[in-house]
């Protein structure tokens, strides 16, 4: 089964790296966004104009002082459903380790990557490019390396081994985050007025996905997309950026930059969270540009409860556009 799929996709598959790395100046056709669904770089909202909340942690761990960054958690998920945090805990060599890995990894040679290749969702490690690569109608301009991280001492063994490092560093950054997920979760809950302990067996038990993507430059940003507008399907996105490239959607429907901020990580509600608060917190749409310059990575760590509690939930779920259910079914 596994090698019918490799065969699938050994056929057909291009990723973002062999076309930038190729030179092409135009993308192919099958990049090209419809007109309506374009990013128009440069005509979007003054990011000045509008304040992105940046919460510092520091004190979080302070019972004193930690209510009032409780109450400005409430106000960023309450607002946009988005964060950035900064003073989270994870330093600085674990944030640098981990990027430097992921770096090595997609520069490694296609075939060698290639041995990762899969569309099954249901592989635990999975490298790909675009989003559902065989079956979208547009690609996006991105490559990504998927896999389940938690408990990391049952999925690392099948993480790649090339390059050497890359257990390693991105194991560090992966517990580091799924501890810092733990606390986030705990503040967020109390922020909702909920008891710190209302979901830990749930918390203990649920799932840690890191997606690792890499945007290539791109020769026509203005007319393709890295991720297509979506709301992470979990309960929360821990994301981390090389450079800038996400944008979320304000409450006024209008497409926001998320600023680059140096050692800062994003913190994004999923649909999760805003079906366990019954809608009073909402999960961000948010979509990825891409640029002509650089290469641009980003790890989502993305954290969800057990499907049990999905079901226990789900009867208030509304999903946003049929598009979005579908991108979600594939992450
Ligand atoms: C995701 C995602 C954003 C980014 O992986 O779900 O939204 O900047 N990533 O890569
Ligand atoms: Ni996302």
């Amino acid at each position: 089964m596994e090698e019918a799929n490799k065969s699938v996709f050994n056929d057909c598959f291009t990723s973002a790296m062999s076309l930038t790395d190729s030179g092409v100046s135009r993308v192919p056709t099958r990049y090209i966004l419809p007109p309506s669904e374009r990013p128009m770089l440069g005509s979007s909202i003054d990011t000045d104009a509008i304040n992105l909340p940046v919460i510092d942690l520091f004190h979080l761990h302070n019972p004193l002082l930690r209510p009032r960054v409780i109450h400005e958690i409430e106000m960023a998920c309450k607002g946009f459903g988005f964060f950035q945090i900064i003073n989270h805990g994870i330093s600085s060599s674990v944030v640098k380790g981990a990027i430097d890995a992921a770096t090595r990894f997609f520069d490694l040679p296609a075939d060698e990557k290639m041995l990762l290749v899969s569309d099954s969702f249901h592989e635990p490690v999975r490298y790909g490019t675009s989003i559902n690569h065989s079956t979208e109608k547009v690609h996006y301009w991105r490559d990504f390396i998927k896999h389940y991280s938690h408990p990391l001492s049952k999925w690392i063994d099948l993480w790649p081994s090339n390059p050497l490092c890359y257990k390693e560093k991105v194991g560090k950054y992966a517990e580091a985050t799924h501890l810092l997920h733990k606390q986030l979760t705990e503040a967020i809950l109390e922020s909702l007025g909920l008891e710190t302990n209302y979901l830990q067996e749930e918390t203990k038990e649920g799932s840690q996905v890191m997606a690792v993507n890499c945007y290539p430059s791109c020769p026509e940003p203005e007319i393709a997309l890295g991720m297509p507008p979506h709301s992470d399907y979990g309960s929360l996105t821990i994301l981390l950026q090389s450079s800038q490239g996400l944008q979320i959607m304000d409450r006024n429907n209008n497409w926001v930059c998320v600023p680059y901020i140096e050692g800062a990580l994003i913190v994004q509600l999923g649909d999760q969270v805003e079906v366990m608060s019954n809608g009073i917190y909402k999960s961000v749409v948010h979509r990825v540009t891409v640029n002509k310059d650089i290469t641009r990575l980003s790890f989502a760590s993305l954290h969800s409860l057990p499907m049990d509690m999905k079901e226990r939930y789900h009867t208030e779920k509304i999903h946003r556009d049929t598009q979005e259910e579908q991108f979600m079914n594939c992450q």
